[in-house]
């Protein structure tokens, strides 16, 4: 049947596994359990980055909105559970309108109406897109204040290189001249910090790695042995980034829609890298796409960075 050809998630895996490092691109980790894990990640000991990143939203939200100014229409790429974004939200003089962007419609319908009970002068136009995939022009709505992005979680860190400078272009050519765009980004720092950050104690991290494998079960009709894999998280230092892996504890095949798929002992499969840019080398990255870097939050550590970009 057609709809099988083009499932995009079939087409990954089968294309991912062939190669010869195996990999899986890191959103297919985002299925309903995928997601619930991800929560449970955000609020482990080791996991630094969302408490930070949160201290610094509340610390620093009234600079933020008072840079943003009033009036303005706020647009999350990559929206989850809407909890930052209220942050800002509150902060601000008079928010026009809040647009939602995110894959998951599900999600983002119940999120939204849960934002609307609470902000009920805020317009909110949730559009159900891949934040990649977005081309969210017309779909804005008008006002009188500022086009404002927001794009928190360092999220930009999963992106390569020339998926950042596709995506911060689009959302130039979205937000329109005089846009300015607040985005979360981590900081590089010791492996000492970054491998437990994503290898923890209670084993959450792996169960979310390891959940991809069972997706692939459930969705795709494979049949993984989940529990001969085995997580790990690397410290990628040349490119400064930790790599996630799932790696074979035994020689073995594996089959998925029919096709046939070889593990030696110790072989990997790549499923995410969680890239930590330096502020100099991302404001680089944003000029070649037409933003500025005017202003930088950070916590007392300097472990996580919120930025503020300005449409040059
Ligand atoms: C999706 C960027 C918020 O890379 O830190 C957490 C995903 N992966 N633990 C990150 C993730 C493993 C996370 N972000």
């Amino acid at each position: 049947m057609d709809g099988m050809m083009s499932d995009p998630f079939r087409e990954d895996v089968l294309k991912g596994l062939s190669n010869p490092q195996k990999s899986l691109p890191s959103r297919w980790l985002y299925d309903a359990r995928g997601s619930e894990l991800f929560d449970d990640i955000t609020e482990l000991p080791e996991y630094y980055p969302t408490r930070t990143e949160l201290k610094i939203l509340r610390e620093r939200a009234p600079e933020m909105a008072e840079a943003i100014g009033p009036e303005a229409v706020i647009v999350e790429y990559g929206a989850g559970s809407l909890l930052k974004v209220r942050i800002l939200l509150d902060a601000l003089e008079n928010p026009a309108a809040f647009v939602p962007v995110d894959i998951s419609a599900s999600h983002l319908e119940a999120a939204a109406d849960e934002l609307k009970a609470d902000y009920p002068g805020l317009a909110i136009k949730p559009i159900a897109s891949d934040f990649m995939a977005s081309n969210l022009g017309e779909g804005l709505p008008e006002a009188k204040g500022r086009r404002a992005g927001f794009f928190p979680g360092s999220t930009v860190g999963n992106l390569s290189d020339a998926e950042i400078l596709r995506f911060l272009s689009n959302a130039r050519a979205d937000l329109g001249d005089g846009a300015c765009f607040i985005v979360g980004l981590d900081q590089p720092k010791s492996p000492d910090v970054l491998v437990p950050a994503y290898d923890d104690a209670q084993g959450v991290t792996a169960a979310f790695n390891k959940n991809l494998l069972t997706r692939i079960n459930r969705e795709l009709g494979g049949d993984f042995d989940v529990d001969s894999f085995e997580h790990e998280a690397r410290w990628n230092a040349d490119e400064s980034r930790i790599e996630m892996h799932l790696k074979s504890l035994k020689p073995q095949s594996v089959t998925i829609a029919g096709e046939r798929f070889d593990f030696e002992a110790g072989e990997t499969i790549h499923t995410e890298n969680s890239r930590k840019i330096a502020l100099d080398l991302f404001a680089q990255m944003a000029e070649k796409a037409g933003w500025r870097l005017t202003r930088r939050w950070m916590d007392e550590d300097e472990l996580f960075a919120v930025l503020m970009l300005e449409a040059v």
